[in-house]
């Protein structure tokens, strides 16, 4: 795996196949909450954690944080400190966290310089990681297309006549609409950039996030600590909406909310929204960390709160992942945490 040259020489020497096989496992269980020396993540740095505490606290905790946090108070101040965020189950044996720890010490002496494993990877990633970028295959190849097509048409216009060369002139109008982005993006297979399927019911995020204010997390709470946001369960509306019968202009109840109330008088387990976003199924897409990062709804999925019904606003295309993940700390926005993302295929496709 390319990932394991991370390691430096002089770790190397020491005792390359344990140390690299436990640099990996630290890459695949760990580094997308914590990192060796370049600050806090999900959770704390953990330069130098095999100091901070005993050898036999480390192991237990690293083997089954649930339960550990159920028990010892050294952990669940820890686990304060942290917001309550937990510290998933690792379903690691004993020998592998030794061998993590044994890891952890190495890095942290600086055997690793003073990086994280994944940082030191991303240099040579970011070098070798090219995606064409969207919208900008088509304007040139259309603009000399277009030249082409035009002088074709002048020559018709001379020796063939008016009636073709008319013809001509319309297929150059078409491609110059598309080639100076009537169409903004080149649509790659399968982009379904703009999608906004008709929903149910007639739900507005404009109503609801625009003009009533109401927070994104207060219904997508699961976007802060897990993979997926989720769309809220029916008794979520049902908060307002056991009073809330009309909307405050309608005189009479309104019918789009009656079929909200059918479908919780019914205690039907959910309501059949169309799903706007989706990724193929290879890919791996997480909330919980870009949201921590402080990165905005909006950055990715654009002014909801003004959309009267969701809007697909961005590519979602793997160039449009790898073009913020490539962004540095001077060029990301200042609000975020963290500038770039992982650049190595096995972080988004596994
Ligand atoms: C889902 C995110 C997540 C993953 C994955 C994760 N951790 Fe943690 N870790 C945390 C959080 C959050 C805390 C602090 C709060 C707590 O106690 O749960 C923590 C705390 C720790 C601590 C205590 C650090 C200190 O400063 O006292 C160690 C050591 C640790 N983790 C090691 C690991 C190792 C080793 C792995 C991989 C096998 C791992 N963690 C995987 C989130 C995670
Ligand atoms: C607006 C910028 C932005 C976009 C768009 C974006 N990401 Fe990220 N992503 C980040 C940043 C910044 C991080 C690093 C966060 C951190 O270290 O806390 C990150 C981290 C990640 C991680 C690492 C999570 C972990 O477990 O360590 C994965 C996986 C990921 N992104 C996948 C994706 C995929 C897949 C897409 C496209 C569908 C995507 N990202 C689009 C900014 C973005
Ligand atoms: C009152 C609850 C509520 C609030 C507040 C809310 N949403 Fe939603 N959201 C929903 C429901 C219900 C759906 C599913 C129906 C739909 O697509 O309109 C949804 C769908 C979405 C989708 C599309 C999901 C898909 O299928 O791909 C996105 C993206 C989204 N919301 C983002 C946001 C953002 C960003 C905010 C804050 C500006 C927000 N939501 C505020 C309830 C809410
Ligand atoms: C880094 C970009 C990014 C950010 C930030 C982001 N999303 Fe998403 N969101 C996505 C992508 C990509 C998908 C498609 C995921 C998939 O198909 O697996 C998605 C899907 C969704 C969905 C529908 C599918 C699901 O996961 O349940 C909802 C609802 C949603 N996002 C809401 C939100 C809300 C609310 C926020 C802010 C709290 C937010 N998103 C922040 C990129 C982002
Ligand atoms: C925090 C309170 C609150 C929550 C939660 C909430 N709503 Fe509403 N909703 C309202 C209010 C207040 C109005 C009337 C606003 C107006 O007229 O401007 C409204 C209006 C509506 C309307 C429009 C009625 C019309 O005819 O114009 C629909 C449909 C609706 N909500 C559906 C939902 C659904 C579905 C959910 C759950 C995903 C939900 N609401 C969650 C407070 C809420
Ligand atoms: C930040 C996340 C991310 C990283 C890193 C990443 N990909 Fe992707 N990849 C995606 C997404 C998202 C898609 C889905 C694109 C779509 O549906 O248009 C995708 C699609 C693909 C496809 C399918 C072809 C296509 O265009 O639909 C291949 C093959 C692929 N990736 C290979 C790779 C390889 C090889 C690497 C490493 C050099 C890599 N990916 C790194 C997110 C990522």
């Amino acid at each position: 795996m390319v990932f394991l040259r991370l390691t430096t020489p002089a770790l190397a020497a020491k005792a390359p196949s344990q140390i690299q096989k436990s640099a990996a496992l630290f890459i695949m269980k760990c580094a997308k909450c914590h990192t060796i020396g370049a600050g806090d993540r999900v959770g704390p740095d953990l330069r130098g954690a095999a100091d901070r505490h005993e050898r036999e606290w480390l192991v237990k905790f690293i083997m089954s944080p649930g339960v550990f946090l159920a028990s010892d108070p050294a952990a669940q101040k820890l686990l304060e400190k942290y917001n309550g965020v937990r510290m998933e189950e690792t379903h690691l044996a004993r020998a592998d966290v030794e061998g993590i720890l044994e890891y952890l010490k190495a890095a942290s002496a600086g055997g690793l310089s003073s990086q994280a494993p994944l940082a030191v990877e991303e240099e040579p990633m970011r070098l070798k990681v090219r995606m064409p970028e969207e919208g900008f295959s088509v304007f040139w190849p259309g603009l000399a297309f277009l030249f082409l097509l035009l002088a074709a048409a002048a020559a018709l216009w001379q020796f063939r006549g008016h009636r073709p060369a008319i013809a001509l002139l319309f297929v150059c109008a078409a491609l110059a609409y598309w080639t100076f982005g009537g169409r903004r993006y080149y649509h790659l297979l399968g982009n379904q950039q703009g999608y906004e399927p008709v929903q149910p019911i007639a739900f507005s995020h404009a109503r609801h996030a625009g003009s009533l204010g109401i927070a994104c997390l207060y219904c997508h709470y699961a976007a802060e600590r897990s993979d997926v946001a989720a769309v809220p369960a029916v008794n979520v509306c049902m908060n307002c909406h056991g009073a809330v019968r009309k909307a405050f202009s309608a005189k009479t109840p309104s019918p789009e909310i009656a079929k909200l109330l059918a479908v919780w008088e019914k205690h039907e387990a959910s309501i059949p929204w169309v799903r706007v976003h989706q990724l193929p199924d290879y890919v791996h897409f997480t909330h919980r960390i870009h949201v921590n990062n402080n990165i905005q709804c909006q950055e990715c999925h654009g002014p909801v709160e003004t959309m009267e019904r969701v809007r697909q606003a961005s590519a979602l295309s793997m160039g449009w992942c790898i073009a913020c993940h490539r962004l540095k700390t001077g060029d990301a926005p200042s609000h975020w945490k963290r500038a770039s993302g992982p650049l190595d295929c096995a972080a988004c496709h596994w």
